[in-house]
């Protein structure tokens, strides 16, 4: 080695011993800083090693800061330390949805079909008509409660073993990072019933070893959330929590609950957010928003008017879940709408809206700041999805914000689409286009009216 290589060596490391200094002393305070920088050095540095450990000690300082201002939440209901052991006695109950009444459920069905019933051709394929027949069991009255462990890998909580690469991927950047302490997260025992349950009721899940995949699961689960805080600039996963209604598995980092819906939904908070008006009041709707984990979060984070879009089962699953979720939001739903056969005229007061998709076209034209559709075009048949195009162009004022498979391998006959050919509207301009970090079979995309 040259002197001159000796020296900038050693400079090197004299400003990372600095680093590790400041990060050791003030995690929080030189989160940003040690941001900024990396931000800076990937964009000018060839070194690649440089790049790495700036990288590693963002990392390092994420997970740091966060376990600082997350210790404010001490104290609240889902913020309990087991300390190394998973103890059940100490978990949290939270029965919220024993109130569920499966004769509910069959009136709201009814209701909903022959209300969406008036416009077939926003409505499911047979892809979705099978899944409301395999899923049905999961709407039974001992099994509702914990839609979380079984729904929910319907929707986008995915179980380890169906998409091995995605996982390896995510586990990779662990690896990097030396973070053996991803199996210290203290989680609940096995839980055979419902892994079972999800095997035997949706066939595409090909059975595998139950307890490997519950194995798997978990640390799946802590991977991805170590990817969302590494992510998380904005600092936003310390100010929200996973709610006990819907029984989600107890997986705990740093004596919280952790979940993949909370770590995708923040990772696409901060993102979205950077497009919407935070000064006024804004209108998000989301088109298939499963159990309504992304506008759970945009109510806690921000003040919109969030308007959900959906079929059966998942849109009596959404309505239940954030009514419990936030009791004190408003709530209007499609019933209701559907007794006048238009938006009552206070619409705009209301925190949440249900709508079938036939009652889209009660809403004003250009009254929708950001549409939203995640996993859920894929899975429609082509004239849902050019109906829903044209009801977007319509309603857009702003933002389309769209997520989904590369390439469809789950879905045998209905993979229609792909990357380039959803029906976007000449006039619509592609403004942000990447893979999705969580899970990098997705991609996303971001249009705006008018470019
Ligand atoms: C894979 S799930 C994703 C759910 C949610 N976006 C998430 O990421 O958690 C697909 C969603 O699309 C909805 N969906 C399927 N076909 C639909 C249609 N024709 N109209 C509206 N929503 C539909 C499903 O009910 C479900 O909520």
């Amino acid at each position: 080695m040259s002197e001159l290589d000796q020296k900038s060596s050693k400079t090197k490391r004299r400003s990372f011993e600095l680093i590790d200094e400041e990060i050791k002393n003030d995690p929080v305070g030189s989160e940003p800083k040690i941001r900024l920088l990396y931000n800076k050095i990937v964009k000018t540095e060839n070194d690649t090693g440089k790049i790495f450990n700036l990288k590693y000690r963002v990392y390092v300082c994420a997970l740091a800061s966060s376990e600082i201002l997350e210790k404010k939440n001490i104290g609240q209901n889902e913020f309990v330390f087991h300390g190394n052991m998973y103890s059940a006695e100490l978990e949290p109950k939270n029965d919220d949805l024993d109130d569920f009444d499966p004769a509910e459920f069959s009136s709201f069905q009814e209701y909903f079909l022959t209300e969406a019933n008036k416009s077939p051709e926003f409505m499911s394929n047979d892809f979705w008509k099978n899944k409301e027949r395999d899923t049905s069991v999961f709407f039974e009255k001992e099994n509702f409660k914990s839609f979380k462990r079984h729904y929910g890998h319907v929707l986008s909580n995915f179980i380890g073993g169906r998409f091995p690469e995605d996982f390896q991927e995510l586990f990779k950047f662990i690896m990097k990072m030396g973070d053996n302490r991803i199996l210290a997260d203290v989680h609940e025992d096995f839980d055979a019933r419902h892994i079972e349950l999800i095997f035997s009721a949706t066939p595409t899940n090909k059975p595998q070893d139950a307890y490997a995949t519950f194995k798997q699961y978990v640390l799946y689960t802590s991977a991805m959330w170590r990817m969302a805080v590494y992510l998380d600039e904005a600092k936003n996963l310390t100010r929200v929590s996973e709610s006990l209604i819907g029984n989600p598995y107890r997986i705990r980092f740093n004596g919280r609950l952790i979940s993949q819906d909370l770590a995708r939904s923040v990772t696409e908070y901060n993102l979205l957010s950077k497009y919407i008006n935070s000064t006024s009041k804004s209108r998000v709707l989301e088109i298939g928003a499963g159990y309504g984990r992304l506008g759970e979060v945009f109510h806690q984070l921000s003040d919109v008017q969030y308007i959900i879009v959906d079929i059966m089962p998942s849109i009596f699953v959404s309505r239940f879940y954030l009514e419990r979720r936030h009791p004190k939001s408003k709530i209007l739903d499609f019933r209701d709408i559907a007794k006048i056969d238009r938006l009552p005229d206070n619409f705009e007061e209301y925190d949440f809206i249900f709508l079938t998709p036939n009652q889209l076209k009660y809403l004003p034209d250009e009254s929708v700041d950001m549409v939203i559709n995640i996993n859920s075009f894929m899975e429609m048949s082509r004239t849902a999805v050019d109906s829903y195009f044209s009801e977007i162009d319509r309603l857009s004022n702003g933002f389309l914000y769209t997520k989904q498979w590369f390439r469809n391998l789950s879905k045998k006959g209905v993979e229609l689409f792909n990357k380039n050919n959803y029906p976007v509207k000449g006039h619509w301009k592609l403004v942000r286009e990447q893979y999705d970090q969580l899970h990098i079979k997705f991609f996303e995309q971001i249009w705006k009216l008018g470019g």
